[in-house]
């Protein structure tokens, strides 16, 4: 579903993305990995026509979207969910009307309709009793869920995509985070986590990649990334803590 063609990317004179190539299906649970400033984001932006390569093409359903204008892009866009890192919410709405937000701009749907079905999204991420707090009264994985049911609001998406769905969450939280990423993508709905933080991405991917200086110098499965060769990928497997049950599995 989503093809990289010897994609280049530079911000200004800094090369961020140095003739990177993959494929990814739709159905698919496929982690980025890198540490920051690789241009892990920049990929995901990639993807949905926010930014324009330097040179290489992008095919997201056998469909080119290089060169697309702004508005073919919002089709494109319509195919995926998308949780951005900065994704934060509006700090004035309320929880509901930030859910609702997108279907109000974007739908005919009526007052009760919209009540409705930003209950059910709530739900489905779990923080229905939340509806009437306000963002700054949210815990940080509240925030997150949050965020993860206003991306859901309007479209059934074909992919999702999540940009550090886990980063500055304490463990439990971290782990809801990843459970409700697995539980969203069952019935054959891939995602693309976008993630320094190993012990995260192994929890909801089967295939992974890790960006280093521009260039994709892994893509393979947990396995493979557990017993790589490579230093970079051993500083970030050494992080792992082993001795804990829940790792051993992955060894
Ligand atoms: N809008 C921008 N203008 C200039 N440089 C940017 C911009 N966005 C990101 N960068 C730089 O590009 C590099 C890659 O960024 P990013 O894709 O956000 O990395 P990551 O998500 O892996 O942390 C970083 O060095 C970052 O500072
Ligand atoms: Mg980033």
């Amino acid at each position: 579903m989503i093809v990289f063609d010897n994609i280049c990317f530079s911000y200004g004179t800094r090369q961020v993305l140095k003739d990177i190539s993959f494929s990814i299906e739709s159905n698919e649970r496929v982690a980025i990995l890198g540490g920051s400033g690789e241009g892990k984001t920049t990929i995901l932006k990639l993807i949905v026509g926010l930014i324009k390569p330097d040179s290489g093409r992008i095919g997201i359903d056998k469909v080119d979207i290089t060169d697309k204008t702004e508005d073919e892009l919002r089709e494109v866009r319509k195919k995926f969910s998308i949780v951005f890192q900065e994704g934060a919410l509006f700090d004035s709405l309320n929880v509901k009307e930030n859910v609702a937000f997108c279907l109000r701009e974007y739908t005919k749907m009526s007052e009760e309709e919209i009540e409705e079905k930003v209950g059910k999204l709530l739900r489905k991420v779990g923080v229905e009793q939340a509806m009437q707090l306000m963002p700054d009264e949210l815990s940080g994985g509240m925030h997150r869920r949050v965020a993860v049911a206003r991306s859901l609001a309007v479209y059934e998406p074909r992919m999702f995509l999540y940009d550090e769905p886990t980063a500055g969450l304490d463990p439990v939280n971290a782990e809801n985070i990843c459970n409700l990423i697995v539980d969203l993508s069952k019935g054959g709905i891939g995602h693309v986590v976008v993630t320094h933080k190993v012990v995260d991405a192994l929890r909801v991917v089967d295939r992974f990649m890790f960006l280093q200086n521009g260039v994709m110098i892994f893509d393979g499965n947990s396995y493979g990334l557990m017993h790589s060769a490579i230093p970079e990928i051993q500083i970030f497997i050494s992080e792992l803590n082993f001795n804990s049950k829940e790792n051993r599995q992955f060894v």
